[in-house]
């Protein structure tokens, strides 16, 4: 298939980009390097041996879409957005333009072009603080800051599109905490400033770019105190991907399917696990809770399963090693 990916030279399109040029498919991306990097995109095609189309561009740029729908395009896989919570709350217009405005855009360009495919980077912050863990699909959703109301309504409006449009389909995919990078270390998680998750701050302390780590609370409701999450490997998530696009250029249907493994760990499993499956310490101290913050959440992929056929894994361990291969190996990341 040809497929256009908005947001590829970013840490999870990258790795998407990988495993769609590996199934064979023909694929664009467009990119306006906000947060991405086209060396990312270098190295996917020096681990794929095959060649891969950038359009340098924004995805609220109608001229932009169309330079990289040029080519034609059957399917989007749509990860292009801002994603920082924190941030979002400070700048919630600049979130809703660049997420709602470049989804509505995106959308346009797509009905001009006659694609009526989409995968969609959705996120389990949909689901806000749950009230039964595992969460299924089925679970009320109630995003609890811009940044999560964005996803919210985007899911929404390719939904209202795909009513509107006859044949379209869409994979609304609701990632739960992807960490991890290719196992090569040539491609990998890359963040700018200070980093907002837990992983990467991890594999910074421990080469030595910080300090310690914050533990954000030990007094959670939670079987040791800290905050549990369903940590996924980047490479079962961009597995996943693929799986979505097959589903979906078969099945003419708006459906949204949680991406996790199923299991929660919590932030001192993580770190005693990374420590364990790399040899390097990570002190830390225990902080006041972060707000916004939610006790424990982890999913149910039983849908993901039966529908797609996709299972992540990749457990824990495999997740620290890689992570810490990518980060000692480009400790500014594609900076190094
Ligand atoms: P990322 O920032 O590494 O990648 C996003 C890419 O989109 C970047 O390369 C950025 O330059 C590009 N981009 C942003 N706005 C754009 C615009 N207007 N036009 C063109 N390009 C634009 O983030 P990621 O971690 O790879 O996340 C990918 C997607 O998955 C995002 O939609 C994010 O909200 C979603 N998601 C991420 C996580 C996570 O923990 N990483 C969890 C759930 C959902
Ligand atoms: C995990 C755990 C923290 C950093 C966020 C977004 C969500 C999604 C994924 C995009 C929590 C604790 C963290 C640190 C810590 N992104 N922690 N010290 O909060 O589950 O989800 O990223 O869609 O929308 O909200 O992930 O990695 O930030 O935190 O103790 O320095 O680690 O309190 O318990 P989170 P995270």
């Amino acid at each position: 298939m040809k497929v256009l990916v908005t947001g590829g030279a970013g840490y999870i399109g990258s790795h998407a980009c990988l495993c769609l040029l590996e199934d064979g498919h023909h694929v664009t991306v467009i990119d306006n390097l906000c947060n991405g990097s086209p060396v990312a995109l270098d190295r996917v095609r020096e681990l794929s041996g095959r060649s891969l189309r950038f359009v340098e561009g924004d995805v609220r740029s109608e001229a932009d879409l169309a330079t990289a729908f040029a080519d034609g395009v059957d399917v989007v896989i749509h990860f292009a957005a801002l994603k920082a919570v924190g941030e979002s709350v400070e700048q919630p217009l600049r979130y809703f333009d660049n997420n709602i405005s470049g989804t509505i855009q995106l959308l346009r360009s797509m009905e001009q072009a006659g694609t009526r495919r989409i995968v969609f980077s959705s996120s389990a912050t949909v689901y806000g603080d749950p009230e039964r863990i595992p969460i299924d699909e089925a679970a009320p959703l109630r995003a609890t800051n811009p940044y999560g109301r964005s996803k919210l309504v985007m899911e929404q409006l390719i939904g209202d599109w795909c009513m509107a449009s006859e044949g379209a389909g869409a994979a609304l995919l609701r990632y739960f905490n992807p960490v991890g990078a290719h196992p090569s270390g040539r491609i990998g998680e890359a963040p700018k400033g200070w980093p907002n998750n837990l992983m990467p701050y991890v594999t910074q302390v421990a080469v030595g770019q910080r300090t310690q780590l914050n533990v954000f609370g030990d007094d959670w409701p939670t079987r040791d105190g800290t905050g549990v999450r369903d940590y996924l490997h980047v490479m079962d998530l961009a597995e996943a991907h693929v799986a979505a696009l097959h589903y979906i250029a078969s099945n003419a249907v708006c459906r949204a399917f949680n991406l996790g493994t199923g299991r929660g760990y919590s932030v001192r499993e993580l770190v005693a696990a990374f420590e364990s499956a790399t040899g390097r310490p990570v002190p830390y101290k225990v902080v006041a809770r972060r707000p916004g913050d939610v006790a424990e959440i982890w999913a149910d992929p039983a849908l993901a399963r039966d529908q797609l056929g996709w299972q992540a894994r990749r457990d824990l361990a495999q997740m620290c090693e890689d992570a810490w291969r990518w980060q000692s190996a480009n400790p500014q990341g594609y900076a190094s």
